[in-house]
């Protein structure tokens, strides 16, 4: 037997994308953009940095290993009973809690393809079996493609709404459909980590269903149109009989008091959201517009950023872009090489993405 667990040949640890740092040291340029890793590029708001810099002198202390404050917070917000959310440190560590709670080695773990990889971390952590679903030529979901995946041994059925990296989303009618015909035995987990962005009438509240007690469970981030990615703060809601398993996995105090504090002034800065989603959907308009102008396949997208096909590899056109200072995600990530990911930035920053990939391309 292996001194280490076998199922750990399946991992490779997790590639973020790279840092203003990095590139600045690597290449020796001063003025550096990321658009790499869908953070606001509004920035945090003022008034949690105000919340942490009074929050500062109390970090001699534990936090409250429940989040009690914030989840009752949260519990309000959406209308459900605190024993229905669950806080973790970034949504990250809601999918590894899914994932030990719930994920014996026969069980089988359904996930779009292309999306978010900590999915398929979570099921080779476990030694389980992967089931990736191909979304359509055109980046769309095929609910009964998934559909045909299923089989007695599925547990988890991931949906990545909207998707990351493509922006593609699943409508109400679609995801009734995939409720509507789930196993008894399995969990639809929808990972909404970009839903505020969703401007789409019939994007789904999937909230009902937590309330009806059915086996679905949503997670939401601060890390996006929040602007928190720095302090990990993630949430998951659920029916309390799947909240309790999941807490019986998490660590004593995962979420820090800061992140704490930062969360409940976030929740409460209203006004920053709204900054952050008019810009958001008014930037996205304009650069699907302005790739659409340069002849490139822009995926519709109801997130903020947008998944662009090439007609250059995208290996060479990351690190053109990173020469003129522009940091994105390239498509190998997800083996799509022909493909980049763009978070939507200010105007100021897509206005320079656009230009250099002008100047790449032509
Ligand atoms: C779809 C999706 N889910 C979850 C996460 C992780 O979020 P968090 O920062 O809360 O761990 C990301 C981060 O990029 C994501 O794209």
């Amino acid at each position: 037997m292996n001194f280490y667990r076998s199922n750990l040949e399946r991992i490779t640890p997790y590639s973020p994308g790279k840092s203003i740092e990095e590139i600045q040291q690597r290449l020796g340029i001063e003025d550096v953009i990321k658009m790499a890793s869908n953070e606001n590029p509004l920035g945090v708001s003022p008034r949690v940095v105000e919340a942490l810099s009074r929050c500062l002198p109390e970090v001699f202390r534990y936090p409250d290993g429940s989040a009690g404050k914030l989840t009752k917070k949260l519990a309000d917000k959406y209308g459900l009973t605190s024993d229905q959310v669950a806080v973790g440190n970034g949504s990250d560590e809601l999918i590894r809690q899914l994932s030990t709670a719930f994920l014996h080695s026969e069980d089988e773990v359904i996930y779009p393809s292309p999306t978010f990889s900590e999915y398929a971390w979570g099921a080779r952590l476990m030694g389980s079996i992967e089931v990736a679903v191909p979304l359509t030529a055109d980046d769309q979901y095929d609910v009964d493609k998934i559909l045909a995946g299923v089989t007695s041994h599925t547990k988890l059925i991931y949906v990545c709404n909207p998707n990351n990296p493509t922006g593609t989303y699943l409508t109400r009618r679609q995801i009734q459909h995939l409720v509507e015909n789930l196993p008894a035995r399995s969990i639809l987990v929808c990972d909404e980590a970009y839903a505020e962005y969703v401007t789409a009438g019939d994007y789904p509240d999937t909230i009902e269903w937590v309330r009806e007690g059915r086996n679905v469970v949503i997670l939401r981030t601060f890390s996006k149109a929040y602007s928190l990615a720095g302090l990990r703060l993630g949430y998951a809601m659920a029916p309390k009989r799947i909240i309790d398993l999941m807490k019986k996995t998490r660590e004593p105090f995962s979420i820090n008091m800061l992140a704490q504090t930062a969360g409940l002034a976030a929740l409460d800065d209203t006004d920053h959201l709204s900054k952050t989603l008019r810009l958001n959907t008014k930037e996205r308009d304009r650069l699907t517009e302005g790739l659409g102008k340069m002849g490139l396949v822009v995926t519709p997208s109801q997130s903020n950023f947008l998944w662009v096909k090439l007609p250059k590899s995208a290996g060479v056109v990351f690190e053109e872009l990173l020469k003129s200072g522009v940091i994105v995600r390239s498509g190998e990530v997800w083996q799509r090489p022909y493909h980049i990911r763009v978070s939507v930035g200010t105007e100021e920053q897509n206005d320079r993405f656009i230009n250099s990939l002008k100047r790449i391309i032509n």
